[in-house]
């Protein structure tokens, strides 16, 4: 913090007058269900971005990131705030304030930022949330808005849609926004009704691995799986009155799978609606402190991903393989979008230190570069500090 106040100073000329804070996420089931209109269960992190921010007197803004300084500092002036490819990362912000201000919201002086993420990029652990949510909570609290939680939420989904270009559902910022120290959130992504449940792993931990590949495709993928959602549920929904494939248990679905009449359609629905199912029982499990019974869905997740919706790839399973291989795992899984980034695993604390030389062991051999492996905590959404 004392740093980013100096950076601050040092590209600004005065002080910030606020830090905030905004986590990551990870989601412990419930993958590529959240725009199927199923149930998601997230959590946030500890690691995330954090700001400092002040008021300016003109309509200019001006951000910098700590982690990208060969960007410089970013300017825009509220009177132009449309995407610009050359902005880089700093259109999440812009769009932050665009849409702010577009839904009522008075912004009525420039701003200035300097952000630092921990998060590491590209890890799908949603540091593009973080930033938004990030950019929420500073704005509320710098222009005093009389801000609803899930309105912001719900504000930083519309400029990853509209502003950016990426159709992805409401886990990432609604994990961001609502999330609570040590505890889990169960969404139910058509009602936006949720429950949150204690993350308490007793004797065993939550591992986040990352597969140090980066999605470079993962847009455009991830719009391509959305799209042949839709489209299963088009062809379901020429018999069924149903509104979402998260309508569907899986006897109804097996039932009428022949409709969709396209075999990759056909997997990419299934694992929709078996993921969805696996969610409400690894929920129960967890409560239940079954955590067996929690890394199996965890399996069945992963290869569900794999096999059905396809979207893992290469270095996601052979880290998943690794980890689910070690005595000491109750179950491991890919988490986010896939096609790299991260994957979890529920490992026993005992066996940390083996599982952490032998996971990084067998997928440097494999791959040719190394994994990041740390334990998950668990943490409260974006805040003021
Ligand atoms: C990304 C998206 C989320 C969700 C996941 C997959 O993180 O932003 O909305 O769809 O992928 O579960």
């Amino acid at each position: 913090m004392e740093n980013l106040e100096q950076i601050f100073e040092e590209r600004f000329g005065t002080m910030p007058t606020g830090e905030y804070f905004a986590p990551g996420r990870i989601n412990l089931i419930g993958e590529h269900t959240d725009y199927n209109g199923g149930n998601v269960f997230p959590a946030a992190i500890t690691l995330g971005t954090y700001g400092v921010a002040a008021k300016r007197e003109d309509d200019v803004v001006q951000v910098y990131s700590a982690n990208f300084p060969e960007k410089g500092v970013i300017s825009f002036s509220l009177a132009e705030l449309t995407y610009d490819k050359k902005d880089d990362w700093a259109n999440y912000p812009k769009g932050m304030i665009c849409y702010l201000i577009e839904a009522g919201y008075e912004i009525s002086t420039g701003l200035s930022i300097v952000f630092y993420g921990n998060i590491p990029n590209g890890a799908g652990l949603s540091s593009s949330a973080s930033i938004e949510l990030l950019t929420g909570v500073i704005l509320e609290d710098l222009y005093k808005l009389k801000l609803n939680r899930l309105d912001l939420v719900k504000i930083g989904k519309k400029v990853e849609n509209e502003f950016i270009g990426v159709n992805s559902g409401i886990m990432d910022q609604f994990a961001v926004g609502m999330g609570k120290k040590d505890q889990a959130l169960l969404l139910d992504t058509n009602t936006l009704s949720y429950e949150v449940v204690p993350a308490s792993f007793g004797e065993y931990v939550i591992a986040i691995m990352n597969t140090n590949k980066r999605r470079e495709l993962a847009d455009s993928k991830y719009n391509e799986r959305r799209s042949e959602c839709e489209e299963a549920l088009r062809r379901l929904q020429t018999k069924l009155s149903i509104n979402t494939l998260g309508d569907l248990d899986e006897a109804t679905f097996y039932a009428n799978s022949s409709l969709i009449d396209e075999e990759v359609l056909i997997k990419r629905a299934k694992h929709a609606v078996t993921e969805n199912q696996r969610t409400l029982k690894a929920k129960a499990a967890l409560e239940a402190g079954d955590l067996p019974l929690f890394g199996q869905l965890l399996n069945a997740s992963h290869q569900s991903l794999k096999e059905d919706y396809e979207v893992t790839g290469q270095e996601l399973d052979t880290l998943v393989t690794a980890a689910q291989q070690h005595p000491s795992t109750l179950g491991a899984r890919m988490t986010g979008a896939g096609f790299g980034g991260c994957a979890i695993a529920l490992v026993r604390k005992e066996g940390w230190e083996d599982f952490v030389k032998e996971v990084s062991a067998t997928y440097l051999e494999k791959i040719g570069y190394a994994t990041d492996i740390y334990q998950a905590s668990i943490d409260d959404g974006a805040r003021k500090l």
